[in-house]
């Protein structure tokens, strides 16, 4: 666990770990925050306890054997920023997949870039086989998302059109990869 100072509050930075499945409801109320506030992220339905705590079980198994990494922000005993990168698998193993998301109050003060550089050095760290590459899937509209990847070195390389409904419309998706 380390504390960081953002915006001169003391956030807690912590891999995610087995004590966490007493923190069920603090993971499950983040996400249901950004589902509420209808964010660009795919999940469009609230969890439930029981579906957090069998999401969070599965993170731990699949960090256990080395697949997954997964970072949380803590502030006030709130969860306020989470990311992880998982390994795809079979010929594919050699690419991580990269996910973030950080609560709407603690956007903007660099938070998101504090993540992603950490959960990228992470992966190198930790992850059997170490990637090669990081991937990402965006919403062609997410202009703060795209300019965050851009700023750490990645690169669009596919467009894939009409592949979310958000708003009663269809945004492309783009797939973004940085190489290690
Ligand atoms: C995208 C997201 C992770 C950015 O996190 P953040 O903590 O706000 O990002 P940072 O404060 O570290 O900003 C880093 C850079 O990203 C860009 N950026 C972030 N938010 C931006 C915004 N609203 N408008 C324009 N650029 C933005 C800027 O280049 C910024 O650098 P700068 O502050 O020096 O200009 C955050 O907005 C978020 O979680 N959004 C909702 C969920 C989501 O969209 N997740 C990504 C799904 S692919």
């Amino acid at each position: 666990m380390k504390l960081k100072i953002f915006n001169g509050r003391e956030i807690k930075i912590k891999e995610l770990s087995r004590k966490d499945l007493r923190n069920v409801r603090k993971f499950r109320d983040f996400i249901n925050s950004l589902i509420d506030e209808n964010a660009q992220i795919l999940m469009n339905k609230r969890f439930s306890l029981s579906e957090e705590r069998k999401w969070l079980e599965e993170q731990l198994r699949k960090i256990k054997n080395r697949k997954t990494v997964f970072l949380a922000a803590e502030y006030n005993n709130t969860v306020i920023g989470t990311t992880g990168i998982d390994l795809l698998i079979g010929r594919q193993s050699h690419i991580g997949n990269f996910g973030i998301t950080i609560r709407k109050d603690y956007r903007r003060i660099s938070l998101g870039s504090y993540l992603l550089d950490k959960i990228i050095k992470l992966a190198k760290k930790v992850l059997k086989p170490q990637p090669k590459i990081i991937r990402l899937n965006v919403f062609s509209t997410n202009k703060p998302a795209i300019k965050l990847y851009k700023k750490y070195g990645f690169k669009i390389v596919a467009k894939i059109p009409k592949q979310i409904e958000f708003k009663g419309k269809l945004v492309n998706q783009l797939i973004m990869l940085r190489e290690l």
